[in-house]
């Protein structure tokens, strides 16, 4: 059911690759909700990917860009603004990637080039897309920039590797771009932190099909879906939570909060009955 809650925005969702990808069910919902938006990925994800089918769906430009590049933010900033027809109201950063997750390297066995790459393909890329959209003045007052975290930013888990040091700094980069522009332009910036979600980049970490057995019977109300987190989105590109902003917002059905629930232990007693 549609609310009209997006009618007349506009706005930006980087990181879209597949029908599994939070962005893209981000992208169907805001369509659903009457905003218009430019799509934006790499160069390779744009042709291995079927973003293309999202844009025909959605009507919407696709603009290619390595979100570590200045340059190919600037365009996408740019050529946003121009295609929409004005300022943007919501931008939704939906990137991620490690090449030491990629490369199965340990996090006591980092590669340090590998590294700074995951925080700049994962963390600064949020930065850089803040400082030039605030360069360019493209965001409309009370507009709203949302990142997608992950509870490892909090709380160790194993295998999430240096993504985990990612997640916080993207959080902290929310907090501190947060402040700013929320002084001076009325822009709230947040993170969400997603449950564990079955897509591509979620299929890299470590155990993800056991972790997302955990967190469901961990979470009272269950794992929040992809399509569910894009219901939560679209809900802080909305003109209804105009006085949020700085807050890393747990998107996880109860997760974060628990420390052992009745399924969970029930299931992890079975495992000493069978040693028994
Ligand atoms: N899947 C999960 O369990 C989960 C949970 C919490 C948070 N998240 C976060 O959600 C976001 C989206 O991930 P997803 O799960 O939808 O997976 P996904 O693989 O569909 O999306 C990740 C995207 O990052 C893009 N990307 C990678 N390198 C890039 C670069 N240099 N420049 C621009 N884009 C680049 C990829 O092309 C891809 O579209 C990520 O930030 C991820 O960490 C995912």
């Amino acid at each position: 059911m549609a609310y009209g809650l997006l009618k007349g925005k506009r706005g930006i969702i980087l990181g879209a690759l597949n029908d599994m990808s939070i962005a893209w069910k981000v992208a169907e919902k805001a369509h659903e909700e009457g905003a218009i938006f430019t799509l934006s990925n790499t160069p390779v994800a744009m042709r291995l990917g079927t973003l293309d089918e999202l844009a025909e769906k959605t009507g919407s430009e696709m603009i290619s860009a390595d979100a570590t590049s200045l340059k190919d933010l600037e365009n996408v900033i740019l050529r946003s603004m121009e295609v929409l027809g004005g300022k943007i109201d919501f931008i939704l950063h939906s990137i991620g990637m490690s090449p030491n997750v990629r490369k199965g390297l340990p996090y006591d066995s980092l590669n340090y080039e590998y590294f700074l790459k995951t925080l700049d393909i994962s963390a600064l890329s949020f930065h850089k897309l803040l400082l030039l959209a605030r360069k360019h003045d493209a965001i409309s007052e009370w507009g709203s920039v949302v990142a997608l975290s992950y509870v490892a930013a909090q709380r160790t888990l194993v295998g999430y590797n240096d993504m985990a040091d990612a997640k916080s700094l993207l959080e902290s980069i929310a907090r501190s771009f947060g402040y700013i522009y929320g002084r001076d332009k009325k822009i709230r910036v947040n993170t969400v932190s997603q449950s564990p979600t079955m897509t591509t980049a979620g299929s890299g970490v470590k155990g993800i099909e056991t972790l997302i057995d955990f967190t469901e019977r961990m979470s009272p109300l269950g794992n929040a879906t992809a399509a569910d987190c894009a219901d939560y989105c679209v809900t802080l590109f909305s003109d209804l939570t105009r006085k949020v902003t700085m807050q890393n917002l747990f998107h996880d059905g109860g997760f974060s909060s628990m420390a052992m629930s009745l399924r969970a232990i029930d299931q992890y007693s079975k495992s000493f009955d069978e040693c028994d």
